[in-house]
C-alpha cells in the first residue's frame, strides 16, 4: 500500500469501537496503536474520572487538544480519539493534520449496549442524554475524511473496510497518475 497516510484518526461516539477497532487495524496496518483516553491517563497519572471530577471537562479539553499536538509528531500511528476530542475545533485540527480520519458511525442502541454503567465514562447518562449528546455532536464526526459503519460486524470486520477504504484511495491515486 504505497502512499498510505502516516496516521489514522478514528473518530465517534463513546462506545463505538474506537480502541477494539483501533487495535485490529494497527495491527494490519503494521502500525502502533494509540488511545488518547489512556495517554492522558499515563501522562497525568489519574482516571478521565478524577479529572472531570477534579479539574471539570474544560481542563479535559485542554488535555486532550495538547495530547493531539503530540501525536502529530507521530508517525505510523492508529489513533482513538477520545469521543469528544473531534469536536473541539483546534484538536480536530491537529488531528487531521497528516492523517485520514474515519468516523466510526455506530447507533444509539448499539452504543448504550457496550457502554458500561460504572462511572468510567462522566458523560455517559441515560438513553435521553446520550441521544441529545450524538445529535450534538453528529456534525463534527461528519467532518471526518470518511464514514465506516460500525454498528454489525466484529472489530475485525471493521477494520477491514478501513483497509478496504485505504487500498480504494490508493488506487484511485495511481490510476489518476497515470
Ligand atoms: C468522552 C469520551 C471518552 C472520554 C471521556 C469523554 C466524551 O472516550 O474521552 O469520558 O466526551 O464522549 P471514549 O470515546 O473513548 O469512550
Amino acid at each position: 500500500m504505497p502512499d498510505r497516510p502516516t496516521r489514522v484518526v478514528l473518530v465517534g461516539f463513546m462506545g463505538s469501537g474506537k480502541t477494539s477497532v483501533g487495535r485490529v487495524l494497527a495491527r494490519r496496518l503494521g502500525y502502533l496503536f494509540e488511545d488518547m483516553d489512556r495517554r492522558i491517563e499515563e501522562r497525568t497519572g489519574r482516571t478521565i474520572a478524577d479529572i472531570f471530577r477534579e479539574d471539570g471537562e474544560e481542563a479535559f479539553r485542554e488535555m486532550e487538544c495538547e495530547e493531539a499536538r503530540t501525536l502529530v509528531s507521530l508517525p505510523h500511528r492508529v489513533v482513538a480519539a477520545g469521543g469528544g476530542a473531534f469536536t473541539r475545533a483546534a484538536t480536530r485540527a491537529l488531528l487531521r493534520e497528516g492523517a485520514l480520519t474515519v468516523w466510526l458511525r455506530c447507533d444509539l442502541d448499539r452504543i448504550l449496549a457496550r457502554v458500561p454503567a460504572d462511572g468510567s465514562r462522566p458523560l455517559a447518562g441515560n438513553r435521553d442524554i446520550m441521544r441529545a449528546l450524538l445529535g450534538e455532536r453528529e456534525p463534527s464526526y461528519r467532518m471526518a475524511d470518511v464514514v465506516v459503519d460500525a454498528s454489525a460486524g466484529a472489530p475485525r470486520e471493521v477494520a477491514d473496510r478501513i483497509v478496504g477504504l485505504l487500498e480504494g484511495r490508493n488506487r484511485k491515486r495511481t490510476s489518476a497518475r497515470r
